[in-house]
């Protein structure tokens, strides 16, 4: 594992995006398993900018998101697939048949869950994952749970997320209940992982993934087991080094 600890969030939104370009160039067909929420937003900035400036070029680019909601359209302003379209897709260069979030609408969850672990196999892996880290430890949607679960299901929200998710909806109730994630085996199954982490609010989360055991409870806390992870976090996340 490799920290590297930031000044502040612009630092660690440029460093990931150098992450993530230097990975396009070294194989422009790569694989990136992309995240969500706030923390990734200056990261999908500063990507959009480096392709402006010609520094990179998305042409070739698979992607694979780490969940989606059940039960939200793709034109739903609060699924994962408008934020990646709105934030990142619409505009690169990448080609949108190539990118891939589970489908919230599938009329049947589990075999959906199959299908995506599925996809992810016949795009041969994942060569970059991008991670954020949730309050509670939680990575995708993947909640604190007696066990880990290996490959993509379908979760209920713990109370938590879906609080601290309430801030993107109008109402707490208006978050949806459930979603499909990827599991543990296919985060873990992604040849390098690239954890983003922000602000004093994920500083205790931070913490007990570096310093606490490995357990289901704090489900961030197995990535220490991965031979190739790098952890960015600017200084209200990681105080010390
Ligand atoms: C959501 C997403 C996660 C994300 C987490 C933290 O629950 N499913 O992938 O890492 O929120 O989001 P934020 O970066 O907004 O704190």
């Amino acid at each position: 594992m490799r920290i590297i600890r930031v000044n502040s969030y612009e630092e660690l939104s440029e460093r990931a995006a150098g992450f993530i370009s230097a990975q396009i160039t070294l194989k422009p067909d790569c694989v990136l398993g992309l995240a969500t929420g706030t923390t990734p937003k200056g990261t999908y900035e500063n990507l959009i900018s480096l392709y402006k400036k010609g520094l990179v070029d998305f042409s070739q680019v698979r992607t694979a998101n780490l969940d989606e909601y059940a039960g939200l359209s793709p034109k739903d302003p609060h699924s994962y697939r408008y934020f990646m379209n709105t934030e990142l897709f619409d505009h690169v260069n990448i080609d949108k048949e190539h990118t891939f979030l589970p489908d919230g609408l599938a009329e049947d969850l589990l075999e959906e869950c199959r299908q995506y672990e599925a996809k992810i196999k016949s795009l041969e892996g994942i060569d970059l994952q991008l991670l954020g880290l949730g309050h509670n430890g939680h990575i995708g949607f993947n909640e604190p749970a007696k066990e880990f679960i290996k490959d993509t299901h379908v979760v209920s929200l713990t109370e938590s997320t879906i609080k601290a998710n309430s801030r993107l909806f109008e109402k707490p109730e208006d978050v949806p209940r459930k979603a499909v994630t990827m599991g543990i085996g296919t985060i873990m199954g992604a040849a390098r992982l690239l954890l983003i982490v922000s602000g004093a609010d994920k500083r205790e989360a931070l913490n007990l993934v570096l310093n606490g055991p490995i357990c289901p409870e704090c489900p961030a806390s197995v990535l220490k087991l991965h031979t190739d992870l790098v952890v960015i976090a600017d200084k209200e996340a990681y105080p010390e080094e």
